[in-house]
C-alpha cells in the first residue's frame, strides 16, 4: 500500500491529439520549429476554439478517468489552449467541472502565457499587458485558478516578461510557478527562487548555479521524464539537484504535443531507470513533494493524521514494481477519500 499520486503537472485538457505532428518530430522536425510554423501548442489552441465545452469537457475526462486508474489521486490541470479571454476561461471552467464532478482532487492552474498567439507575434508585451489587466482579474474574480505559470523559453516569453506577469499574479494572490529551462537555459529556475515560486517545471537545461539559488530559497523542482522521453533530449540532473539538497517531485505534463502519458507508473519508471533516482526516492517525488508542488501537502501525498485516505494497493513486494514491471501499471486498486474507486 501507498499512498495516491499525487500528478503536480499536465495540460490534460485538450481537444485533439497531434499524432502526426510526432511523427515529424521523429522524422527530424524540433519541437520549438513545429511551434514556429504554428504547429505544436498553436495547434492545440485552433483545437480548443473549434471544440464546444461540453466536448472539450468529455474528452478531457476521458483522460482524467485513465490517470485514476493508474494511481493518481490529486492532479494540477493547466489551462494554456486558450490564449485569448474567451476560450481561457472556458478551458479554467471545465477544469473546475472537472474536479467537481471527479472523486480525485483537481488543482487548477491559469497558464495565458503557454505560447504567443498568432496575433500579437510582433509584440509579446502587449499579450503580456491582455494577460495582466483583462484575463488575471476575471480568472481571479471567478476563482478559476489557485496558480499562474508561464512558459519561459527562447522565442516564447523572456525571463523579463515572465518576472512581470509573475509579479502581478502573485499581487493578485496566486501562487506561481514556471515553465523554466526546457530547451535552453534562459534563467527560468533562478526567477523561481529570486520570486518565491512554488516549483520550477522541466529543468532539463538548467545551470548549477540555479540549482543552488532553488535549493536555498525552497523551490521545488518538478521533473517530467516523459518530456525528455517523447522529445528525445538528455533527462534532467535528478541526481545534482538532489545532492545539492534540492526537493524533486515527478509528473507526468500529460500534452498532446511533449508527454502524451496520463500515467505515473510510467513517469516513475523513467525517474527510477533513466535518471538514476532510487524507488524510494522516486516515490517521494511522486507523492509528497509533488504535494509541496502544488500546495497540498496539508491533505495529500503521505499517509498521515488529518489528511486525505487516498491510497493505492499495488501488485509487487515494493515499489521498485513500478520500474520492474516496464510498461504495465501495478496500480490494482485505487482509494480516494477512503473510498475504492477503482476495482
Ligand atoms: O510542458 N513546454 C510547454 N508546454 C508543454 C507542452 C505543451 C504542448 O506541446 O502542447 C510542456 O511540455
Ligand atoms: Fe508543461
Amino acid at each position: 500500500m501507498i499512498p495516491g499520486f499525487v500528478d503536480p503537472h499536465t495540460h490534460i485538457c485538450f481537444a485533439r491529439r497531434r499524432e502526426s505532428e510526432f511523427e515529424l518530430r521523429l522524422a527530424g522536425t524540433p519541437y520549438l520549429e513545429i511551434l514556429k510554423q504554428g504547429g505544436g501548442i498553436l495547434s492545440s489552441v485552433k483545437a480548443v476554439a473549434e471544440t464546444d465545452e461540453e466536448s472539450l469537457y468529455s474528452y478531457s475526462r476521458g483522460h482524467v478517468l485513465s490517470a485514476i486508474s493508474h494511481g493518481t489521486t490529486t492532479m494540477e490541470i493547466k489551462s494554456g489552449y486558450g490564449l485569448d479571454t474567451e476560450n481561457e476561461l472556458k478551458m479554467l471552467r471545465v477544469i473546475r467541472k472537472l474536479g467537481r464532478d471527479l472523486p480525485l482532487e483537481i488543482v487548477p492552474t491559469f497558464l495565458g502565457a503557454h505560447a504567443v498567439p498568432g496575433k500579437f507575434r510582433k509584440k509579446p508585451d502587449d499579450y503580456i499587458d491582455l494577460i495582466i489587466d483583462e484575463m488575471l482579474p476575471l480568472v481571479t474574480d471567478n476563482n478559476l485558478a489557485e496558480q499562474c505559470d508561464i512558459f519561459c523559453e527562447k522565442g516564447v516569453f523572456s525571463v523579463e516578461q515572465s518576472r512581470r506577469l509573475l509579479q502581478a499574479a502573485q499581487k493578485f494572490g496566486m501562487g506561481i510557478k514556471i515553465h523554466a529551462d526546457e530547451v535552453h537555459d534562459l534563467g527560468g529556475g533562478g526567477l523561481a527562487a529570486d520570486l518565491g515560486a512554488l516549483s520550477a517545471d522541466h529543468l532539463l537545461a538548467v545551470s548549477d548555479e540555479n540549482i543552488k539559488k532553488m535549493s536555498a530559497a525552497g523551490t521545488i523542482a518538478t521533473l517530467l521524464p516523459g518530456t525528455a522521453y517523447s522529445l528525445k533530449k538528455p533527462y534532467a540532473r535528478a541526481r545534482a539537484m538532489i545532492e545539492a539538497n534540492l526537493p524533486v517531485a515527478l509528473a507526468t505534463d500529460c500534452n498532446p504535443g511533449s508527454s502524451y502519458t496520463e500515467s505515473m507508473p510510467f513517469i516513475i519508471g523513467l525517474a527510477i531507470m533513466n535518471m538514476d533516482m532510487s524507488p524510494a526516492e522516486a516515490l517521494t517525488a511522486a507523492t509528497l513533494n509533488s504535494a509541496y508542488a502544488i500546495d497540498r501537502a496539508g491533505m495529500a501525498g503521505s499517509l498521515d493524521r488529518g489528511k486525505r485516505a487516498d491510497f493505492l494497493l499495488l501488485d509487487g513486494q515494493s515499489p521498485a514494481i513500478l520500474a520492474y514491471h516496464g510498461g504495465v501499471s501495478p496500480v490494482e486498486e485505487v482509494y480516494i477519500s477512503g473510498e475504492k474507486v477503482i476495482r
